[in-house]
C-alpha cells in the first residue's frame, strides 16, 4: 500500500464533495482559517497526503486528488456528524474554549463518539505513515488522535497544532474527560498553539490536572518521554495575496464594487463565518447607534458584511443568524437612503478574487471577534488593503499580538470603545493611516505561511528523540 514522508489530518479536507440527487459529484471550498492556511503548505509537496472529512456524512469516498494535493477521506455516519462534530466538537469543546460567549453543553454520548472518530483517524494516519514520517494532526476536534497514533506508531514524530484559543484551567476544567484529553495531547512530541498565553494554559493544566513536572514549556510525562508546548502563530501566503491584490482583473472589480455600492466616502467592510465568536452583532449594534446619533451620515458611509454560513443545524448558530439578521433590517429600515443600503448584508461564500477585491475595495476593516484564535481576515485585509486603509482590531484575537502596533485596538464587549475605535478609524489622518498601514503589511509579508510551517516543522524535528518503550 502507498505510504507517505508527511502525514496531515484535520476534520476537514479542503474541499467539500457534494453529491445531487442524480449522484452527481461536485467540489467546493471549505471554510475557515485552518483551510485558508493549510492549503498553501500543502499544495505541490511531494509525498504528502490531508486525512480528514469530506463534507457529506455516509461511507468515505475513494481517495482523490485535488489542486495539486493528495486528499484521503474519513467518513463519518449521521450519528457521528451529530455526537462527534456538532456534539462534542463544536457544542462542547468550541464554546468552552471561546470563552463561554454562549454556554458549553456536554452529553456522555458525544465524548464516545468523540474518543471513535479520533481512533478512526489514528488508524488512517498509522496505516498511511511512512516509516519515521511527520505526522501534523490539526484543531481542536482531534486532541485524542497524537496518542492514539503514537500507540500505534511510535516510529513517527507526532506534531499537533491548536488553531483556535487554548482556555484558561478554570473554564478547560469543565471538560468532561479533560485528563484524557490532555494525555491525548501529550501523545505529541510538539503541540503548537497561537499564542504564548494559550501554550501557558495548557502546560498550567497538565501541572494542575495531571500533576506532571513542567520545566519551562517542556512537560515531563514521568518515563523519560517529553513534550513542549510553544507559541507559533500561524498566517497566510501573504505574497500570493498581495499578488493577487494587485493584479488587473481584482483592482477593476474593486473599483467595480465601489461605483455599485454608490461611490461612499467611506466604504467599511466585515468578513466573517456567521459564528457568535466573531462579535458581529456587537459590531453591527455600534454601528447603527453611530448611525442613530448622526455621528455617521448614512450618504457618506455604508458596511459590507460577509457572513459566511457556517454549523447551520446548532441552535447557537440559527439564533445568532436570526439576531444579525433583524439587527440588519432595522438599520436598514431606519437609515438606508433610497439605493443605498447602510448594510449590505450577504450570507454566502464567495470566491477568493472577489473576497481579494472587497479588501482591496474597503477604506476600514471592522475585525472585532469576542475572541479568536488568531484572525486571518485581518492579515488578508492588510496586504490587499489601499495603502491608507486601517484596520479595527479586537484585542481578543491572536492576530492583536502582532498586528497591536499599526492597528485601531478595541474592546469588542464595550459598545463604547467599539463606537470610539471605529469613529478613531474613520478620522484618522492620511498620513498616520499610511504609516501604520506599513507597518502592518511589513509584518504580514515578512512572516506568511510558509515561514510559519517552517517553524512549526523544525521546533518538531528539534524535539528530543524518544527512548524506546
Ligand atoms: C475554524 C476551525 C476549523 C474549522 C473552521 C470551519 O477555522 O479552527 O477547524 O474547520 O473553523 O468550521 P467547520 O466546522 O465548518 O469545519
Amino acid at each position: 500500500p502507498k505510504t507517505f514522508d508527511f502525514v496531515i489530518a484535520a476534520n476537514r479536507l479542503p474541499v467539500d464533495q457534494n453529491t445531487d440527487d442524480e449522484g452527481n459529484v461536485t467540489i467546493s471550498r471549505s471554510p475557515g482559517g485552518l483551510v485558508t492556511a493549510m492549503e498553501s503548505v500543502m499544495r505541490g509537496r511531494e509525498g504528502a497526503a490531508w486525512i480528514g472529512w469530506a463534507g457529506e456524512t455516509g461511507e468515505a469516498p475513494e481517495p482523490f486528488e485535488d489542486n495539486d494535493m493528495y486528499l484521503v477521506p474519513i467518513g463519518l455516519s449521521d450519528d457521528e456528524h451529530v455526537d462527534y462534530y456538532e456534539g462534542f466538537s463544536n457544542d462542547s469543546i468550541w464554546p468552552l474554549y471561546h470563552d463561554v460567549i454562549v454556554p458549553a453543553t456536554f452529553k456522555r454520548r458525544w465524548r464516545t463518539a468523540y474518543e471513535r472518530v479520533n481512533q478512526r483517524f489514528a488508524q488512517k494516519i498509522a496505516d498511511l505513515a511512512a516509516p519515521e514520517a511527520t505526522v501534523w494532526v490539526h484543531d481542536y476536534q482531534l486532541q485524542l488522535a497524537p496518542a492514539m497514533v503514537r500507540e500505534l506508531r511510535p516510529d513517527v514524530r507526532i506534531g499537533w497544532f491548536n488553531h483556535i484559543p487554548f482556555p484558561p484551567v478554570e473554564l478547560f476544567m469543565q471538560l468532561p474527560g479533560r485528563e484524557d484529553l490532555l494525555w491525548g495531547l501529550l501523545g505529541a512530541d510538539f503541540l503548537g498553539f497561537q499564542r504564548s498565553a494559550d501554550a501557558e494554559n495548557f502546560l498550567r493544566a497538565c501541572r494542575r490536572l495531571l500533576h506532571v513536572r513542567v520545566r519551562g514549556d517542556v512537560v515531563h510525562h514521568g518515563d523519560g518521554r517529553t513534550t513542549r508546548a510553544a507559541a507559533v502563530p500561524i498566517s497566510i501566503d501573504s505574497h500570493d495575496v498581495y499578488a493577487l491584490a494587485h493584479s488587473d482583473a481584482v483592482r477593476e472589480r474593486a473599483a467595480q464594487i465601489r461605483k455599485d455600492l454608490g461611490n461612499p466616502k467611506k466604504l467599511l467592510l466585515g468578513v466573517d463565518r456567521l459564528d457568535y465568536t466573531k462579535g458581529i452583532r456587537h459590531r453591527l449594534k455600534a454601528y447603527g447607534e453611530l448611525l442613530a446619533e448622526g455621528t455617521l451620515d448614512p450618504a457618506d458611509v455604508t458596511l459590507v458584511q460577509v457572513a459566511t454560513p457556517s454549523r447551520e443545524r446548532l441552535q447557537a448558530y440559527r439564533t445568532l443568524r436570526g439576531q444579525v439578521e433583524q439587527t440588519v433590517g432595522q438599520i436598514n429600515g431606519e437609515h438606508s437612503p433610497i439605493g443605498s443600503p447602510a448594510v449590505t448584508y450577504m450570507h454566502r461564500s464567495f470566491p477568493r478574487e472577489e473576497m481579494i477585491a472587497l479588501f482591496v475595495a474597503a477604506d476600514v476593516a471592522l475585525v472585532t471577534p469576542l475572541r479568536d484564535g488568531m484572525n486571518l481576515v485581518a492579515k488578508e485585509y492588510v496586504t490587499c488593503c489601499a495603502d491608507d486603509g486601517a484596520l479595527v482590531l479586537s484585542e481578543f484575537t491572536g492576530a492583536a499580538t502582532e498586528l497591536a502596533r499599526g492597528s485601531f485596538l478595541c474592546n469588542p464587549h464595550d459598545i463604547r470603545s467599539l463606537k470610539k475605535t471605529i469613529m478613531a478609524a474613520i478620522e484618522a489622518p492620511e498620513k498616520e493611516r499610511r504609516s501604520q498601514m506599513r507597518r502592518l503589511r511589513k509584518v504580514v509579508l515578512d512572516n506568511d505561511v510558509q515561514k510559519w510551517a517552517g517553524h512549526f516543522l523544525a521546533a518538531l524535528e528539534a524535539a528530543p528523540e524518544r527512548p524506546a518503550s
